[in-house]
């Protein structure tokens, strides 16, 4: 016993010793501080009196362990490593608090699969998908503000209102507009477990129809104000969007000190990206099929041209986490479609334990289920399929002119993301050859 008190105490006067030389402590408690001063929402002060204790308390732990260590050598607390710890100390002190997941996708890379990881974590999430729906929508057809700059804003302040639980910002562009905060009209509320729980089913309405009804129970039209309350209610707040196109726009949204921010981009080989658009919205996709049966690609045409706008923005938008910038330390990560094909479990825990979430046993038994399953998909939609024959089914649709198209226009994108090209048919459809480079991503 007495040895464990001295060592106690050695620690606790190394402790002094080191703060006095360096500082720590007061710049970890700075940190904590600037990160959590400015905020208008009034439950928020009351939130982070909590968090602040545990975040300092397991900032003091932690540097206890460094310098207990078993050798207690603390001579080599060099000032990189400092830095180092510093900056995990700052994603440590909200270990306590809520965390914000943004699945930031394109259509067509499984990003409603993957979106269910987190949707069905359990009673502690409260999960939206795909929410800038209406944004977009309301936006496009009013052609005065259609302008790119205008709209990445909006889509930031719209999510930062949904990150805070705060709906009034999504509802200037619900139509038709809510009445008293009530409305039938929200985008896919049944693929959202928590607009469907108990407490935010308000009683059916008689002739009132919802399009996107809870499947799970019999509701009325969504109160929002429940939502809301819901939302707090909840420690996570996860959001899938399929809308935000570059990565840098967000950066306000990951610097507000109210929000956690966790930001997981999910990518999928373009070719097959491509390949399953012209099977999803076939309609769109006319001129594609008609060149591929000339076997001529116009490549200055708008179509293609907007493919290789997607591609770079896919690319950018990975630059840019992947080269770790301050405001992003620790706030990316990049996921590949095929690899959670392949590995759905294994991804699934790695996307948790970036998060900082307990992957829950609710989340976990809801993949086994869906992945390994043999039934025949029930539509193009459905995330309920044999998904690792699923990533590769593109090889055998996409005609090979068009993945030709794909590799020309979009080749620096499918570099980076580890996507092979192919130079003749016979490869593209040999599925013993393998498209996909193993490859992490940091
Ligand atoms: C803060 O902690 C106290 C006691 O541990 C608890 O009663 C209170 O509800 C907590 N507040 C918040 C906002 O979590
Ligand atoms: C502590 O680290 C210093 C510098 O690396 C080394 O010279 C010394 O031997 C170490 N002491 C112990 C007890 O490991
Ligand atoms: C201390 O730092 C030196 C040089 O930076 C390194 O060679 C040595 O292994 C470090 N010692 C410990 C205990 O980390
Ligand atoms: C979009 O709007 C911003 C601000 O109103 C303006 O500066 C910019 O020139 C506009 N861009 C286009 C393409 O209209
Ligand atoms: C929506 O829910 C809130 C909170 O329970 C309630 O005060 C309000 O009356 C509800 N709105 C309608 C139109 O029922
Ligand atoms: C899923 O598809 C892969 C590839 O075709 C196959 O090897 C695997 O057995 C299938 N799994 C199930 C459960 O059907
Ligand atoms: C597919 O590729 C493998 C490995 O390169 C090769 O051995 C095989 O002959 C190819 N199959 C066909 C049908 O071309």
């Amino acid at each position: 016993m007495k040895i464990k008190y001295a060592i106690v105490f050695i620690c606790i006067v190394a402790l002094v010793i080191i703060e006095k030389e360096s500082n720590i402590l007061s710049r970890v408690s700075d940190k904590l501080i600037q990160r959590q001063t400015p905020q208008q929402t009034p439950q928020t002060p009351l939130d982070y009196s909590n968090t602040t204790q545990k975040g300092s308390l397991i900032a003091l732990k932690m540097l206890l362990s460094k310098l207990s260590g078993p050798k207690g050598n603390y001579s080599n607390f060099s000032e990189e490593q400092e830095e180092e710890e510093l900056d995990d100390l700052s994603s440590y002190s909200y270990s306590g608090g809520r965390k914000h997941i943004l699945l930031m996708a394109t259509t067509r890379t499984g990003s409603s699969f993957v979106g269910e990881f987190f949707n069905q974590h359990g009673e502690k999430m409260f999960y939206l998908f795909e929410p800038l729906w209406h944004v977009e929508r309301m936006l496009t057809t009013t052609a005065k503000t259609n302008n790119g700059t205008v709209l990445v804003g909006i889509y930031r302040d719209v999510l930062q209102g949904l990150f805070l639980c705060d709906f009034s910002s999504l509802e200037k562009f619900i139509s038709p507009p809510p009445q008293d905060h009530v409305t039938p009209a929200l985008f896919r509320r049944e693929s959202s477990l928590s607009l469907c729980e108990e407490n935010v089913c308000s009683p059916v309405i008689k002739d009132v129809f919802e399009r996107y009804h809870c499947k799970t129970r019999r509701c009325g039209p969504l109160n929002l104000t429940l939502a809301s309350e819901s939302c707090l209610s909840k420690q996570h707040h996860a959001i899938k969007t399929v809308r935000v196109r570059q990565l840098d726009t967000l950066q306000p949204l990951v610097e507000d000190p109210r929000l956690d921010i966790r930001v997981i981009q999910l990518v999928r080989d373009p070719r097959a990206i491509l390949a399953s658009r012209m099977v999803a919205f076939s309609t769109k996709y006319q001129t594609w099929k008609a060149w591929a049966q000339d076997g001529q690609v116009p490549e200055d045409d708008e179509e293609v041209k907007r493919l290789k706008v997607n591609c770079d923005h896919l690319r950018m938008s990975a630059e840019v986490g992947l080269s770790q910038p301050r405001w992003l330390r620790h706030r990316y990560m990049l996921v590949r479609y095929e690899d959670i094909a392949r590995y759905p479990m294994q991804k699934a825990e790695e996307m948790y334990k970036f998060t900082g979430i307990p992957f829950s046993s609710q989340a976990r038994e809801w993949i086994l289920r869906n992945t390994q399953t043999t039934q025949e998909a029930s539509g193009i939609y459905s995330t309920q399929k044999n998904s690792s024959e699923q990533a590769e089914k593109w090889r055998f649709s996409i005609p090979f002119t068009l993945a030709q198209v794909v590799q020309r226009v979009c080749g620096p994108t499918m570099k980076l993301f580890g996507y092979r090209f192919v130079d003749d048919e016979k490869t593209l459809t040999n599925k013993s050859i393998t498209l996909l480079e193993d490859k992490l991503f940091y």
